[in-house]
Protein backbone atom coordinates (compact mmCIF):
# COMPACT_ATOMS: atom_id res chain seq x y z
CA UNK A 1 0.00 0.00 0.00
CA UNK A 2 0.71 3.62 -0.83
CA UNK A 3 1.36 5.47 2.34
CA UNK A 4 -1.53 7.59 3.16
CA UNK A 5 -2.19 11.27 3.90
CA UNK A 6 -5.60 11.64 5.87
CA UNK A 7 -7.09 15.46 6.31
CA UNK A 8 -9.70 14.64 9.20
CA UNK A 9 -11.86 17.73 8.90
CA UNK A 10 -14.05 17.69 12.14
CA UNK A 11 -16.61 19.47 12.38
CA UNK A 12 -15.52 22.16 9.87
CA UNK A 13 -16.37 23.55 5.89
CA UNK A 14 -19.23 24.48 3.72
CA UNK A 15 -20.18 24.65 0.53
CA UNK A 16 -17.97 27.97 -0.41
CA UNK A 17 -14.80 26.54 1.36
CA UNK A 18 -14.59 23.24 -0.32
CA UNK A 19 -14.99 24.72 -3.72
CA UNK A 20 -12.24 27.04 -2.84
CA UNK A 21 -10.00 23.93 -1.45
CA UNK A 22 -10.48 21.69 -4.42
CA UNK A 23 -10.33 24.28 -7.16
CA UNK A 24 -6.61 25.17 -5.61
CA UNK A 25 -6.04 21.28 -4.77
CA UNK A 26 -6.76 20.67 -7.94
CA UNK A 27 -4.35 23.33 -9.51
CA UNK A 28 -1.57 22.67 -7.54
CA UNK A 29 -1.51 18.97 -6.80
CA UNK A 30 1.22 17.05 -8.63
CA UNK A 31 0.14 14.70 -11.32
CA UNK A 32 2.77 11.71 -9.81
CA UNK A 33 2.31 12.15 -5.38
CA UNK A 34 3.87 9.44 -3.20
CA UNK A 35 0.92 9.02 -1.62
CA UNK A 36 -3.01 8.15 -0.99
CA UNK A 37 -4.52 11.19 -0.33
CA UNK A 38 -8.16 10.79 1.52
CA UNK A 39 -10.47 13.42 2.62
CA UNK A 40 -12.65 12.98 5.47
CA UNK A 41 -15.38 16.18 5.90
CA UNK A 42 -17.68 16.15 7.65
CA UNK A 43 -20.51 13.07 6.40
CA UNK A 44 -23.07 15.72 5.07
CA UNK A 45 -20.64 16.88 2.29
CA UNK A 46 -19.16 13.51 0.98
CA UNK A 47 -21.52 13.16 -1.72
CA UNK A 48 -21.11 16.21 -3.05
CA UNK A 49 -17.28 16.05 -2.52
CA UNK A 50 -17.37 12.52 -4.29
CA UNK A 51 -18.28 14.25 -7.31
CA UNK A 52 -15.53 16.67 -7.50
CA UNK A 53 -12.70 14.52 -7.13
CA UNK A 54 -14.21 11.82 -9.87
CA UNK A 55 -11.06 12.56 -11.82
CA UNK A 56 -8.37 12.92 -9.59
CA UNK A 57 -5.92 10.53 -8.91
CA UNK A 58 -4.73 9.15 -5.49
CA UNK A 59 -7.76 10.56 -3.87
CA UNK A 60 -10.40 8.54 -1.74
CA UNK A 61 -12.97 10.00 1.01
CA UNK A 62 -12.77 8.73 4.52
CA UNK A 63 -16.03 9.01 7.13
CA UNK A 64 -15.82 10.64 10.43
CA UNK A 65 -18.53 8.39 11.59
CA UNK A 66 -20.27 5.02 11.22
CA UNK A 67 -22.79 3.06 12.96
CA UNK A 68 -23.31 -0.05 14.53
CA UNK A 69 -26.44 -1.15 12.56
CA UNK A 70 -26.68 -1.12 8.50
CA UNK A 71 -30.63 0.10 8.45
CA UNK A 72 -33.31 -0.01 10.80
CA UNK A 73 -35.10 2.66 13.51
CA UNK A 74 -31.97 4.75 14.51
CA UNK A 75 -32.66 8.08 14.21
CA UNK A 76 -29.78 10.17 13.41
CA UNK A 77 -27.06 7.78 12.38
CA UNK A 78 -25.56 6.77 9.10
CA UNK A 79 -24.79 3.44 7.84
CA UNK A 80 -21.80 1.37 6.68
CA UNK A 81 -24.14 0.25 4.03
CA UNK A 82 -25.08 4.12 2.93
CA UNK A 83 -21.19 4.70 3.14
CA UNK A 84 -20.69 1.82 0.84
CA UNK A 85 -23.71 3.07 -1.37
CA UNK A 86 -21.88 6.23 -2.32
CA UNK A 87 -18.21 4.68 -2.56
CA UNK A 88 -16.78 5.87 0.53
CA UNK A 89 -13.53 3.98 0.78
CA UNK A 90 -12.71 4.63 4.96
CA UNK A 91 -14.31 5.59 8.04
CA UNK A 92 -12.47 6.33 11.26
CA UNK A 93 -13.45 4.43 14.31
CA UNK A 94 -12.73 5.43 17.76
CA UNK A 95 -11.11 8.87 17.42
CA UNK A 96 -10.73 10.15 21.12
CA UNK A 97 -13.11 13.69 20.72
CA UNK A 98 -15.73 10.63 19.94
CA UNK A 99 -14.61 8.29 22.78
CA UNK A 100 -14.85 11.66 24.95
CA UNK A 101 -17.69 13.53 23.99
CA UNK A 102 -20.01 10.29 22.31
CA UNK A 103 -19.08 7.88 25.18
CA UNK A 104 -17.47 5.40 22.35
CA UNK A 105 -16.35 2.60 24.40
CA UNK A 106 -14.62 -0.36 23.18
CA UNK A 107 -17.70 -2.63 22.86
CA UNK A 108 -18.99 0.36 20.66
CA UNK A 109 -15.63 0.83 18.36
CA UNK A 110 -15.69 -3.55 18.35
CA UNK A 111 -19.19 -3.23 16.97
CA UNK A 112 -18.45 -0.08 14.43
CA UNK A 113 -15.50 -1.87 13.12
CA UNK A 114 -18.11 -5.22 12.35
CA UNK A 115 -20.13 -2.98 10.97
CA UNK A 116 -17.56 -1.22 8.74
CA UNK A 117 -15.84 -4.53 7.52
CA UNK A 118 -19.23 -6.14 6.94
CA UNK A 119 -19.86 -3.17 4.12
CA UNK A 120 -16.80 -3.37 2.54
CA UNK A 121 -15.22 -0.08 4.24
CA UNK A 122 -12.01 0.20 5.70
CA UNK A 123 -11.96 1.14 9.66
CA UNK A 124 -8.85 3.14 10.69
CA UNK A 125 -8.75 2.70 14.43
CA UNK A 126 -7.39 5.39 16.43
CA UNK A 127 -5.72 5.05 19.88
CA UNK A 128 -3.63 7.16 22.43
CA UNK A 129 -2.79 7.69 25.58
CA UNK A 130 -3.38 10.59 27.67
CA UNK A 131 -1.21 13.15 29.10
CA UNK A 132 -1.05 11.51 32.05
CA UNK A 133 -0.22 7.98 30.86
CA UNK A 134 1.89 9.60 28.51
CA UNK A 135 4.24 11.12 31.67
CA UNK A 136 3.76 7.79 33.55
CA UNK A 137 5.37 6.16 30.77
CA UNK A 138 1.64 4.25 29.74
CA UNK A 139 1.89 4.99 26.36
CA UNK A 140 2.27 1.13 24.93
CA UNK A 141 -0.01 -0.37 27.63
CA UNK A 142 -3.06 1.97 26.90
CA UNK A 143 -2.57 0.92 23.45
CA UNK A 144 -2.30 -2.51 24.06
CA UNK A 145 -5.17 -2.54 25.75
CA UNK A 146 -7.41 -0.95 23.66
CA UNK A 147 -6.23 -3.41 20.77
CA UNK A 148 -6.80 -6.23 23.35
CA UNK A 149 -10.52 -5.97 23.65
CA UNK A 150 -11.20 -6.54 19.59
CA UNK A 151 -8.80 -9.32 20.17
CA UNK A 152 -10.10 -11.12 23.12
CA UNK A 153 -13.40 -11.05 21.25
CA UNK A 154 -11.77 -13.51 18.71
CA UNK A 155 -11.95 -11.65 15.44
CA UNK A 156 -8.44 -11.82 14.56
CA UNK A 157 -9.79 -11.64 10.91
CA UNK A 158 -10.72 -8.26 11.35
CA UNK A 159 -6.98 -6.93 11.30
CA UNK A 160 -6.70 -8.12 8.08
CA UNK A 161 -8.11 -4.85 6.45
CA UNK A 162 -7.94 -2.52 9.14
CA UNK A 163 -5.33 0.92 9.65
CA UNK A 164 -4.47 1.71 13.08
CA UNK A 165 -4.07 5.60 14.06
CA UNK A 166 -1.81 6.37 16.58
CA UNK A 167 -2.85 9.73 18.03
CA UNK A 168 -1.37 10.43 21.28
CA UNK A 169 -4.13 12.56 22.76
CA UNK A 170 -2.31 14.85 24.34
CA UNK A 171 -0.91 15.74 21.17
CA UNK A 172 -4.00 16.05 19.21
CA UNK A 173 -5.12 20.07 18.16
CA UNK A 174 -2.39 21.68 21.35
CA UNK A 175 0.72 22.17 18.52
CA UNK A 176 2.73 19.54 20.57
CA UNK A 177 3.48 16.77 17.93
CA UNK A 178 4.97 13.79 19.76
CA UNK A 179 8.74 13.46 19.18
CA UNK A 180 10.03 11.23 16.32
CA UNK A 181 11.72 8.95 19.03
CA UNK A 182 8.25 8.12 20.96
CA UNK A 183 6.35 7.91 18.03
CA UNK A 184 8.80 5.35 16.42
CA UNK A 185 8.79 3.09 19.35
CA UNK A 186 4.72 3.16 19.68
CA UNK A 187 4.18 2.51 16.34
CA UNK A 188 7.27 -0.52 16.36
CA UNK A 189 5.41 -1.71 19.60
CA UNK A 190 1.86 -1.86 18.23
CA UNK A 191 3.09 -3.66 14.56
CA UNK A 192 4.85 -5.98 17.31
CA UNK A 193 2.09 -6.50 19.68
CA UNK A 194 -0.17 -7.51 16.59
CA UNK A 195 2.21 -9.79 14.50
CA UNK A 196 2.81 -11.74 18.43
CA UNK A 197 -0.56 -12.32 18.43
CA UNK A 198 -0.43 -14.49 15.31
CA UNK A 199 -2.83 -11.89 13.32
CA UNK A 200 -1.17 -10.64 10.74
CA UNK A 201 3.03 -9.25 9.93
CA UNK A 202 2.25 -6.06 7.89
CA UNK A 203 -0.83 -3.96 10.26
CA UNK A 204 -0.21 -0.76 8.56
CA UNK A 205 -0.24 1.98 11.66
CA UNK A 206 -0.58 5.82 11.05
CA UNK A 207 -0.15 8.32 12.81
CA UNK A 208 -1.68 12.16 14.17
CA UNK A 209 -1.36 14.81 16.45
CA UNK A 210 -0.51 18.38 15.75
CA UNK A 211 1.19 17.39 12.33
CA UNK A 212 2.06 20.69 10.20
CA UNK A 213 4.33 20.64 6.94
CA UNK A 214 7.30 21.22 8.97
CA UNK A 215 7.32 17.90 11.02
CA UNK A 216 5.60 15.86 8.32
CA UNK A 217 8.32 14.90 6.34
CA UNK A 218 10.54 13.37 9.04
CA UNK A 219 6.83 12.11 10.51
CA UNK A 220 6.20 10.41 7.01
CA UNK A 221 9.70 9.03 6.02
CA UNK A 222 10.03 6.91 8.82
CA UNK A 223 9.81 2.98 8.09
CA UNK A 224 7.41 2.07 10.67
CA UNK A 225 5.06 5.10 10.10
CA UNK A 226 2.58 3.89 7.08
CA UNK A 227 0.96 7.71 6.79
CA UNK A 228 -0.41 10.51 8.55
CA UNK A 229 -4.03 11.44 10.06
CA UNK A 230 -4.39 15.78 9.96
CA UNK A 231 -6.80 17.66 11.73
CA UNK A 232 -6.13 21.64 11.85
CA UNK A 233 -3.15 21.52 9.06
CA UNK A 234 -5.89 19.64 6.57
CA UNK A 235 -8.01 23.28 6.70
CA UNK A 236 -5.37 25.23 5.09
CA UNK A 237 -5.13 23.99 1.67
CA UNK A 238 -1.88 25.64 1.15
CA UNK A 239 -0.34 23.88 4.07
CA UNK A 240 -2.01 20.49 3.07
CA UNK A 241 -0.89 21.05 -0.65
CA UNK A 242 2.65 21.56 0.32
CA UNK A 243 2.01 18.04 2.94
CA UNK A 244 0.90 16.00 0.16
CA UNK A 245 3.26 17.22 -2.44
CA UNK A 246 6.38 15.77 0.12
CA UNK A 247 8.68 13.71 -2.27
P1 LIG B 1 -4.66 17.80 14.79
O1 LIG B 1 -5.79 16.66 14.81
O2 LIG B 1 -3.81 17.56 13.55
O3 LIG B 1 -5.40 19.08 14.73
O4 LIG B 1 -3.84 17.65 16.03
C1 LIG B 1 -5.51 15.34 14.49
C2 LIG B 1 -6.74 14.48 14.67
O5 LIG B 1 -7.48 14.69 15.62
O6 LIG B 1 -6.99 13.56 13.88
Amino acid sequence: MKKIIIANWKLNGNLKFIKKYFKILKKNIKKEINYEISISPPILYLQYINKIIKNIKYLTLTSQNIDIHSNGPYTGEISGLMLNDIGIKYTLIGHSERRKFHNEDNKIIFNKIKSSIKNKIIPILCIGENINDYINKNSEKVCKNQLKYLIKNNNKKIFNNIIIAYEPIWAIGTGKTANINHINKIHKYIKKYIKRKEITNNINVIYGGSIKYKNAKEIIKQKYIDGLLIGNSSLNINEFIKIINIK
